[in-house]
């Protein structure tokens, strides 16, 4: 069986080596000429996956890279892994899906399966990807070309995270659409979870993010309430958590970053205004996440202040650009909300993270292009009035925080356990 999977980001790329694996053959199609050189040059763009994994595929030719979308006429299925953002407006854009339907369907044929996966609101399958495709392939979804919808479940920087053994929700137009697209996800997926509809299958993984979301909201409103009460959150948590039933635990933090979380859920937002329904839970989740980086700033504040300082003038390191421990993805990372606020306060900010040597030109945070990463060393770290720690990586070693830092805001818990001189560590 042959494959395309177009868009090979964090999500794409995964997919298409796990399918490699499986003994499938993958064209992957991206837009971006440097991904397609790197890819068929048998390098990895991606810090969790090894070069090695992608140069095998290659060179057993069971993986190739392209630009040409009329090789879809190769195929028996194509899966679409696009960005979905949002807009200035804070609105879905759809842009990257409609683009990749009108690119494909000119050379789709009869028979082939095309499945979405990248998150996005109820009826995009069924009804936006499906107009594109019929009218640019004169083919009829149902009929002619089997549709469905899967949901991505990746998981960065997880090790124990492994594609294929995570169950696989999927949607299907019609019950011939959903066989198909089950014959083709089995051969790389071991659990399948097939639902009645594309739309079901889109609501389902909204609502895996907006639980996340919901639920990091409300860590994070604890956090604030129990730090006025001198208790700590994270203390709590972990007793919370040793209860065998009935409890999850989440994590506060500087704020919600990624691809995912911070987005996802105004999809649903925007779309549930056409059915006249509000969504109090998504906008007072967004509502209190988004009040993070200014609450942690202003600990900042309250620790330079107990050294006669203030946040103008003061030099500032953040410890962690990416937006999670143990990746290199900063999409939509708080820690670019913390330098902005604190530059606006008159701070000169710096960072630090060993995943991020640079900054990479980015649409939300232009003027911190070109940025590098300080180095590590004791000089370096004492030379700051604050060090405030956004993301926890494994590898730094925060021991060596300790000892060379006079002045640490703690927003990860990462100084927990490690011995402090007095007003030394602020929790945020
Ligand atoms: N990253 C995650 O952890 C994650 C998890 C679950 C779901 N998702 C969802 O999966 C989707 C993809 O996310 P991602 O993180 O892989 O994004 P990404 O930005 O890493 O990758 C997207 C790729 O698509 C390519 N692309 C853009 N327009 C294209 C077009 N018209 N034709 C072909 N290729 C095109 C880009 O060049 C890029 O390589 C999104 O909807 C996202 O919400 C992501």
């Amino acid at each position: 069986m042959k494959i395309a999977i177009v868009g090979l980001g964090y999500v794409g790329l995964p997919l298409s080596l796990q399918f490699a694996r499986s003994g499938v053959n993958v064209l992957g199609l991206d837009v971006d000429p440097a991904k397609i050189e790197s890819l068929n040059a048998g390098r990895s763009y991606i810090k969790h996956i090894e070069s090695s994994a992608i140069a095998e595929h290659v060179k057993a030719k069971m993986f190739e890279a392209s630009a040409d979308f009329s090789r879809i006429k190769e195929v028996e299925a194509v899966i679409i892994c696009v960005p979905t953002p949002l807009n200035k407006n804070r609105e879905p854009d759809i842009s990257f899906i409609i683009n990749t339907g009108k690119s494909i369907a000119p050379h789709l044929h009869k028979g082939i399966l095309i499945v979405l996966e990248s998150t996005t609101y109820p009826a995009t399958t069924d009804e936006d990807l499906r107009y594109v495709l019929e009218a640019g392939s004169s083919l009829k979804a149902g009929a002619d070309f089997h549709l469905a919808f899967s949901p991505e479940r990746e998981d960065p920087g997880n090790p124990n995270s492994k594609v294929a053994a995570i169950p696989k929700v999927i949607g299907g137009y019609t019950p011939a659409c959903l066989e198909r697209a089950k014959s083709v996800y089995g051969k790389a997926i071991k659990t399948l979870v097939p639902v009645s509809s594309c739309r079901a299958a889109e609501a389902t993984k909204l609502f895996e993010n907006i639980f996340r979301s919901v639920n990091i909201a409300l860590v994070n409103e604890l956090k604030v309430v129990y730090s006025a009460m001198g208790i700590d959150v994270w203390e709590v948590i972990e007793a919370a958590k040793t209860k065998p039933f009935g409890f999850m635990a989440f994590y506060p933090g500087p704020g919600l970053g990624g691809h995912c979380i911070p987005i996802d859920p105004f999809y649903l937002t925007w779309k549930a205004r056409e059915y006249v329904q509000n969504t109090r839970f998504i906008e007072l989740a967004g509502e209190i996440n988004t009040a993070m980086p200014e609450y942690v700033v202003n600990r900042a504040g309250e620790a330079l202040n107990a050294q006669r300082k203030s946040i103008n003038g003061s030099k500032v390191l953040i410890v962690g650009l990416a937006y999670k421990a143990d990746v290199d993805d900063d999409r939509e990372s708080p820690s670019y909300v913390l330098m902005n606020l604190l530059q606006q306060r008159g701070a000169t900010v710096a960072y630090y993270d060993p995943y991020v040597p640079v900054i990479r030109p980015t649409r939300e945070h232009p003027h911190w292009a070109g940025m590098k990463s300080v180095s590590w060393d004791k000089e370096t770290l004492a030379s700051y009035d604050v060090v405030l720690i956004a993301t926890k990586h494994a590898s730094v070693n925060y021991r060596e925080l300790g000892d060379w830092s006079r002045c640490i805001v703690d927003t990860r818990n990462a100084m927990a356990g490690i011995p402090a001189k007095a007003g030394q560590i602020w929790k945020a």
